[in-house]
């Protein structure tokens, strides 16, 4: 069976996470400052506060901010429930917005459209690894947090996602880019709302009181990550390199999947295709061995019972994403491809 994602541990991640069971200190401590510092470095941000996950990060975010009763938050329909249960978390209103169907991300002008006198942060989604219009959002003038649950290694024009929002979230759940069984991760320049963060990550030892959370990263999870970003420039090659056989070998098919603008670096952290009928198709993949997944389970319009939305729904019921993960061999890589034109008649 060629699964639909995979951990990928090696020696290194092993010996990494065994020192520091072995020094009997497993809490957040010295390893969750130092995956601090190296992210921040590495994506060319001055900031960061680790975190229990990446729905923490967006919690956390959105309450840094002081977003609550009666602030709105724009965010895409097409996106997993994380980002409305943050918006939730905090009772402010969610307001989608619907995708740009050539590259499954949110547009500025399509945003620009629900902006009110309410809105107070703008949740940004790279979706599948494919970094969205950044720039020309950012240029709205409403806070935007970067959601680079899917993008860490990403570039825009040259730089990093994850620098371009006022803040920005990482996710270090188990088969994401860099995996830590679960974790998560913000990045700001701004030193104020990363103190306000770092404050309300613990509970323990504060001289007033406040509602906090207890939102910390271990140091296990820490030096699994590390381990993993010291590697994130050989993953995304890999995944590049099977990205491009399934681009030549699926050329033609009818199968299509978002064309890369330019200035923009997808790093495949999804392959997606887009196929009539998707469901059938997942199927018989799954009759060959092969685990095909919807990218998005269920669009929020669809839960939250929302007309319109009209390109996410056709992008939803189309959607197929085929397994893409460093240690999927280059044979895999083949039969994978042999399988989809067998199955689309080619
Ligand atoms: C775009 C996006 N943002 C945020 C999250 C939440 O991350 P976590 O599962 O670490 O809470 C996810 C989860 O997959 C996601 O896909």
């Amino acid at each position: 069976m060629i699964t639909h994602s995979k951990v990928i541990l090696d020696e290194e991640d092993l010996a990494g996470v065994t020192k520091v069971l072995r020094s009997g200190l497993l809490a957040q401590g010295k390893y969750v400052s130092s995956l601090e510092e190296k992210t921040a470095s590495f994506i060319g941000v001055n900031h960061a506060v680790a975190v229990s996950s990446g729905t923490a990060a967006l919690h956390l975010s959105l309450l840094s901010l002081e977003i609550g009763v009666g602030s709105e938050v724009i965010i895409p329909s097409y996106v997993c429930t994380a980002l409305l249960n943050a918006i939730n978390y905090v009772r402010a209103t969610p307001i989608l917005v619907d995708i740009d169907p050539g590259t499954y991300n949110i547009k500025a002008e399509d945003i620009k459209r629900v902006i009110s006198e309410r809105t107070r942060a703008i949740i940004v989604p790279h979706m599948f690894g494919l970094p969205s219009d950044i720039d020309s959002i950012v240029s709205l003038d409403i806070p935007v947090i970067e959601d680079c649950a899917h993008s860490v290694g990403a570039k825009f024009r040259g730089r990093y996602t994850g620098s371009f929002g006022l803040l920005s979230i990482f996710s270090f759940y188990a088969t994401k880019m860099l995996g830590g069984g679960e974790g998560g991760m913000v990045l700001s320049n701004n030193l104020d709302l990363i103190e306000t963060i770092r404050d309300l990550r613990d509970y323990d030892e504060k001289k007033t009181y406040t509602v906090r959370y207890n939102y910390k990263l271990t140091d296990i999870q820490a030096a699994l990550v590390e381990s993993q970003l010291r590697k994130l420039p050989l993953f995304i090659e890999r995944r590049k390199k099977i990205a491009k056989i399934y681009n030549n070998g699926l050329d033609g098919l009818g199968a299509a999947t978002p064309l890369v603008p330019e200035g923009r670096e997808h790093i495949y952290y999804r392959y997606v295709i887009s196929l009539e009928n998707s469901l059938q198709f997942m199927k018989e993949m799954g009759k060959r061995g092969i685990e095909c997944r919807r990218p998005v389970f269920k669009p929020l319009h669809r839960y939250l019972k929302l007309p319109g939305y009209y390109a996410t729904d056709e992008v939803w019921e189309k959607a197929v994403s085929i397994p893409v993960y460093p240690s999927l061999k280059t044979e895999e890589t083949h039969l994978i491809v042999d399988s989809v034109k067998r199955i689309l008649g080619a």
